[in-house]
């Protein structure tokens, strides 16, 4: 789709640009920094889909897709600052060593640390770097709201629609990582529905949504109300793909390893469910791994034994057919809204549909 590829464009553009500006910075303070702006860079630059990006503009031009792009491009790529941002530090929580494709930024640094016969502790060499590279980048975004050329008062809504997203995905991951430590027989259905709306529906769909809206001076309430509603389908339908892809994906396609939340013991519905419809053999396998094991135990053996499992419950079909009916519930409050207009709902249709439907 062109929108597709011209919004791609922009980001990237944006995205370079902004990125010589700050290399330029932290070479003049001190050229021993430009690492981490290089980090930083080559993480966001290496891959990404830049489905955040699109759906600011589609949200910017909900109402009128003949507004001046310009403003916006900053952005658009400010939102895909805060996405390396989260997957760098999601990164270290889930102990992932590959992301798009190339080491995560936990490993580069470890690497560098073990290269240059750093004196000392280079795991958590690695690890606290990259929480800095982090913060680096959640501070760009902020750099970049503060300059945007809207008004004061529109920038104040950015920043403040922001920091409610940001406090969503606190929320999420925090839920996220406890559930991971707790028995696969006390999560629940809806427990893991919670989750994935508030570690990702809030930023990859709703997010963006509203700041493309925001930007574009629309005030109508009922605008952010449709967004609000489809990004909840959206944005669960797109984490619950996430989870098939994190357990029958293949790496070379998604550019993430295969088998990572087994690892993790994350409660994904995919074993949740699993372990709800399992026979009792099939339950006790499941707290064997879940309950029982290290994550250090946990063998690509056991990840196949999930495989299977999940497939064999019927889970998968399950989570399958969630996706669809989520599907249809973005797609239905999307066609009854009068208040989105029809080249959005277009756009939006089409980004439906990659979300949910994708491969990586
Ligand atoms: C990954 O998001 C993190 C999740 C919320 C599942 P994406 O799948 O959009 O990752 P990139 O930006 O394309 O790499
Ligand atoms: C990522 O969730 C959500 C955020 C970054 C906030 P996951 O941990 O499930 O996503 P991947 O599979 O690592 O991309
Ligand atoms: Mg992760
Ligand atoms: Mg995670």
């Amino acid at each position: 789709m062109e929108f597709a590829l011209t919004a791609k464009r922009w980001t990237e553009e944006y995205l370079e640009k902004l990125f010589k500006i700050y290399e330029g910075e932290a070479e003049s303070i001190d050229s021993k920094l430009v690492r981490i702006v290089e980090a930083a860079k080559d993480y966001t630059l290496r891959g990404g889909k830049r489905l955040r990006a699109m759906l600011i503009l589609a949200g910017y031009w909900s109402r009128d897709p003949g507004l001046d792009p310009e403003p916006v491009k900053y952005l658009m790529a400010s939102i895909e600052f805060l996405q390396s941002y989260l997957l760098i530090h999601d990164d270290i929580m889930d102990r992932d060593e590959v992301r798009r494709g190339g080491p995560t930024v936990h490993v580069m640094f470890n690497r560098y640390c073990v290269n240059e016969r750093l004196l000392g502790d280079c795991i958590h060499y690695g690890i606290s770097q990259a929480i800095l590279v982090g913060d680096y980048l959640n501070a760009l975004v902020f750099t970049v709201l503060a300059d945007l050329p809207f008004s004061h008062d529109i920038i104040v809504k950015l920043v403040k629609r922001y920091c409610e997203g940001l406090r969503a995905v606190s929320y999420g991951q925090y839920l996220d990582l406890y559930l991971a430590y707790n028995s696969i027989s006390k999560v629940k259905e809806e427990d893991v529905l919670k989750v994935h709306e508030l570690k990702t529906a809030s930023y990859t769909v709703e997010l963006p949504l509203h700041l493309g809206a925001i930007a574009a001076n629309i005030s109508d309430q009922r605008l952010y109300n449709v967004f609000t509603r489809f990004a909840k389908y959206a944005g669960i339908a797109f984490q619950l793909r996430d989870d098939i892809l994190g357990l029958y994906g293949d790496p070379k396609v998604t550019g993430k390893p295969v088998g990572s939340d087994v690892r993790e013991k994350k409660k994904t519905l995919l074993v949740i469910k699993a372990y709800e419809w399992g026979g009792s053999e099939d339950k006790r396998i499941l707290e064997e791994i879940y309950d029982k094991k290290s994550s250090d135990e946990i063998t690509d053996h056991d990840v196949y034994v999930v495989q299977d499992i999940v497939k064999r419950t019927g889970s998968l079909d399950y989570n399958e057919k969630l996706i669809n009916n989520y599907y249809n519930e973005a797609l239905k409050i999307l066609r009854e809204s009068s208040t989105v207009c029809d080249w959005c709902k277009n756009v939006l249709e089409w980004l439906l549909k990659k979300l949910v439907y994708r491969v990586k």
